[in-house]
């Protein structure tokens, strides 16, 4: 089947037909190879895969990259296509928003104040209600989000628990360049000496996960120790944490559910990266 395309909702509800077990991958386009394992993820997971492309407005704050992220619909339709996705919803912004949105779902502030919160605030709103706002246009029985935005996947795991949502939410695990480095979109901002650098963020955490492992439970040393590494070759951490998986917050000494966060700005690009223990 080729994949067809929903520009409205009216549309998308009027053509969705015999879907069996839908499926949903919400984007906001630009996609690389980490995107299209959750299309392989999805696959495995449903009947039918529909993918949304749609650059939220609310989740960015004023100064944040809403303008300048990129927008690359033809080469995300081919991707999408040779990954065999069935449909893809691409509404514009007066289809999402065609009047100032005044209802929002507002996670909890121990959730959303910590971490890429504290860092951007009202994002995790912003992301919150435009997936609650697609799961009502969609109506899916299954969603999947990466594991790359961990404390995303969690609102959103727990928004739909908490909800009572009928929505099966599927976390996939982050997928990396041969040299470590989680894909993302924004890795396309690096310069090539930021590219070669970059990939000591995931050092940094697998340090750490190493020296947990081999039984180091001073949490706070080892995330000093690898902010002081980030500085040391130029980077500007915003948080390197060990936490716990749940809900994130600070883990008793010898928790075994953790994970650990990490946040740093290279040159003008700023990246994220976890790594479950
Ligand atoms: O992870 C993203 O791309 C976005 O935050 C999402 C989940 C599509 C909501 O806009």
């Amino acid at each position: 089947m080729t994949m067809k395309i929903f520009e409205s909702i009216p549309k998308l509800r009027a053509g969705l037909n015999n879907a069996g077990r839908l499926v949903l991958v919400p984007t906001m386009g630009n996609l690389h190879d980490g995107h299209i394992s959750l299309m392989q993820h999805a696959r495995d997971h449903g009947d039918t895969v529909l993918v949304s492309i749609f650059v939220n407005r609310l989740q960015f704050r004023p100064g944040e990259d809403f303008e300048k992220y990129p927008r690359t619909f033809v080469a995300d339709c081919e991707r999408l296509a040779a990954a065999n996705v069935d449909y893809l919803f691409f509404p514009d912004e007066k289809e999402m928003y065609p009047t100032p949105q005044k209802y929002f779902v507002e996670p909890p502030a121990e959730l959303i104040n910590i971490l890429e919160g504290a860092f951007r605030p009202g994002h995790f709103r912003g992301v919150a209600t435009v997936v609650q706002k697609l799961f009502n246009i969609v109506q899916p029985q299954v969603a999947i989000f990466g594991k790359k935005d961990y404390q995303q996947m969690l609102v959103l795991s727990n928004m739909a628990r908490d909800l009572a949502l009928p929505i099966e939410i599927v976390a996939a695990d982050t997928v990396r360049a041969a040299d470590g480095l989680a894909l993302s979109s924004r890795n396309g901002f690096l310069s090539p000496q930021e590219r070669a650098e970059a990939p000591r963020l995931y050092r940094s955490l697998e340090t750490i996960r190493r020296a947990i492992q081999a039984g180091n439970h001073d949490f706070a040393r080892l995330e000093t120790e690898a902010m002081t590494e980030l500085r040391a070759h130029g980077w500007i951490p915003d948080y390197i944490a060990v936490r716990e998986k749940t809900g994130l917050q600070l883990p008793p000494a010898h928790d075994s559910g953790l994970v650990i966060l990490g946040a740093a700005l290279l040159g003008s690009t700023r990246l994220i990266d976890n790594l479950e223990v």
